[in-house]
């Protein structure tokens, strides 16, 4: 049965039957051949890493069968995680079995290193479906999903679509980086467990795996710690909100109103854990400190570096009104205590601890601070931040979790380099990603491409003067987001330290679920896929065409999404 196919790289060639290896568009897209028309027929995004289709089509039947003989449960969990969506979504009903002749067949394959990789075979008798871990089997059965109907990936019914048929084709795949994320703000303006699900929901569509949750900042607190209760009554109301008015003038917008309280209760982010748990995803929450805790210091002055002055909780887009005394002893244990409810909330070793633009000039101002430095041995006063910094990571190290910093904690001038090293923390790269990412690695340290500003997909998508108003002149088009060559040009040597890319949602403009998600879509599906797919695979026509196909999928689950390359579908 599977003998009709077989993998051949590099060229067109034929076998029984006509198939084709597709590596299309790679110089230029003059003319449309009926080679590359055929590959577009086949809508993955992100581009399998390789994939070969032979004609015609898998028609399923009403009913058919699993096997899934010799899997353990959390394979068959997967199994019947797919089996469940197929069915709700087009009526299809499928049974597991240890049938070594049913329509679908599950197998482990050791073979396959990547734990996210898998080889997937459709053919006119049947599907194959072999990875070796569950990321693998999760990631084939998406691929599976999104070679049908399109509303089988949405997960609704479509009395329209009557036929559920898939194309012939052998694909074998594997990601490019095994970090594909997005961070989201949610310390600028909040937004509730169901929007961040919806938001999940098409990040596992593309197959990313990361969602990074930022979860405080100047203007709010935003997740429930026990110990603190002050971090959520004063941390999480502040007194006005400014945003932009989408679906409206698209202008700034004042509310003059107290915008609060807003934040995730234990039981929601446990909730929310779950469900992206199911999708791939791990959660990784981050606590902005030292610059950027003006919320926290709001709530808890005695741990600044001005105690006796009241702090507010931020309403504009300014920042870091004052920092954390870090040569107050109880000042570390605030964080540490903090952190601590954070870990046992988020199961993912990993706690992002921010360090991005902290105004070092309040330790400067502070006695103690300075006597500490001094007691300390420091020569820059930011050493107090890689000091503090070293100290969280030790401390989460306990618990055998690891830090993720962004990249000012390597190169904001005075860092004590040795002491951030020492920490092994993953380095995010937002400004002067590339140098930054150089520099991370001269450390020894892992990095994160995050390149302000082409992956800040905040900032204005286009240059129209109706854009919503926010930042940014309307450079971070579709396109430029796309052609983003993430560490195309580094040593081979040093690739291993390029964990993969992520884009950031930054939310000062942004309070409304269909203004993030205008902002988000497709531009989010165009890191997604710089994220999997090789770069030799990368063509934004094809992309771009890709994602005027998959309207139909934004459509049935009603998201928004930026129409500047694409025509909305009926
Ligand atoms: C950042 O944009 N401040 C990480």
């Amino acid at each position: 049965m599977w003998n009709s196919v077989r993998r051949i790289t590099g060229s067109l060639m034929s076998m029984k039957g006509v198939v084709k290896s597709i590596r299309f568009c790679l110089f230029g897209m003059a003319a449309c051949s009926a080679f590359e028309a055929e590959a577009q027929n086949v809508n993955l995004t992100p581009q399998p890493k390789d994939i070969q289709v032979q004609e015609g089509m898998l028609t399923l039947p009403s009913s058919f069968e699993a096997n899934v003989n010799q899997l353990g449960d959390s394979v068959i969990q997967e199994v019947d995680q797919f089996i469940e969506v197929l069915g709700a979504s087009s009526g299809i009903s499928v049974k597991t079995t240890g049938d070594a002749k049913a329509l679908l067949q599950v197998r482990l394959n050791p073979e396959i290193k990547n734990s996210e990789g898998y080889v997937l075979r459709v053919t006119d008798s049947g599907i194959l479906v072999e990875a070796s871990c569950t990321d693998g089997f999760f990631y084939a059965f998406q691929t599976l999903k999104k070679m049908l109907p399109a509303n089988v990936m949405a997960g609704v019914k479509d009395p329209k679509v009557t036929s559920y048929a898939l194309p012939l084709v052998q694909i074998t795949d594997e990601p490019r980086f095994g970090y594909r994320g997005f961070m989201l703000d949610v310390a600028r303006h909040f937004f509730d467990v169901d929007e961040v699900k919806r938001v999940l929901d098409m990040m596992a569509c593309y197959k990313m795996n990361k969602l990074h949750l930022h979860l405080s900042d100047d203007q709010g607190f935003r997740v429930e710690i026990t110990k603190y209760p002050r971090l959520n009554t004063i941390g999480s109301i502040r007194d006005d909100s400014y945003s932009t008015d989408f679906g409206g003038s698209g202008k700034r917008i004042h509310t003059y109103k107290p915008y609060g309280p807003y934040y995730y209760t234990k039981e929601q982010i446990r909730e929310l854990v779950a469900y992206a748990e199911k999708l791939h995803i791990d959660i990784i929450p981050e606590i902005d400190m030292p610059g950027h805790f003006g919320a926290a210091m709001a709530a808890y002055p005695e741990f600044s570096c001005e105690p006796d002055v009241r702090h507010p909780v931020i309403s504009d887009e300014s920042h870091t009104p004052t920092i954390p005394n870090v040569a107050n002893p109880k000042t570390l244990q605030f964080a540490k205590d903090i952190l601590s409810e954070i870990m046992d909330l988020f199961p993912y070793p990993y706690i992002h601890i921010g360090g991005d633009e902290c105004d070092a000039s309040h330790w400067e101002r502070n006695e103690e601070c300075m006597a500490f430095m001094k007691k300390m041995n420091f020569s820059h006063v930011r050493a107090l931040q890689s000091y503090f910094t070293k100290e969280m990571a030790d401390f989460v190290a306990t618990r055998g979790y690891k830090l993720m910093a962004w990249n000012e904690t390597i190169t904001a001038t005075g860092s004590d380099l040795n002491l951030i090293k020492s920490t092994g923390a993953d380095i995010v790269c937002w400004t002067g990603a590339e140098a930054a990412a150089q520099k991370a690695y001269s450390l020894g340290l892992s990095n994160i491409l995050a390149p302000q500003p082409t992956y800040y997909i905040n900032r204005k998508q286009s240059a129209d003067p109706t854009e919503p108003t926010g930042p940014g002149n309307g450079n971070e088009t579709l396109e430029a987001v796309y052609n983003y060559a993430p560490a195309n040009n580094v040593a081979a040597d040093k690739l291993h330290y390029y964990k993969g890319v992520q884009a950031c949602m930054w939310t000062e403009y942004i309070s409304a679920d269909k203004h993030l998600e205008y902002m988000a879509f497709p531009r989010l599906m165009a890191v997604a896929e710089s994220g999997w797919s090789p770069a030799s695979k990368k063509n934004f026509e094809n992309f771009r065409q890709r994602m005027q196909q998959d309207t139909v999928l934004f459509h049935y689950r009603d998201y928004e999404y930026g129409r500047h390359y694409l025509k909305a579908s009926q």
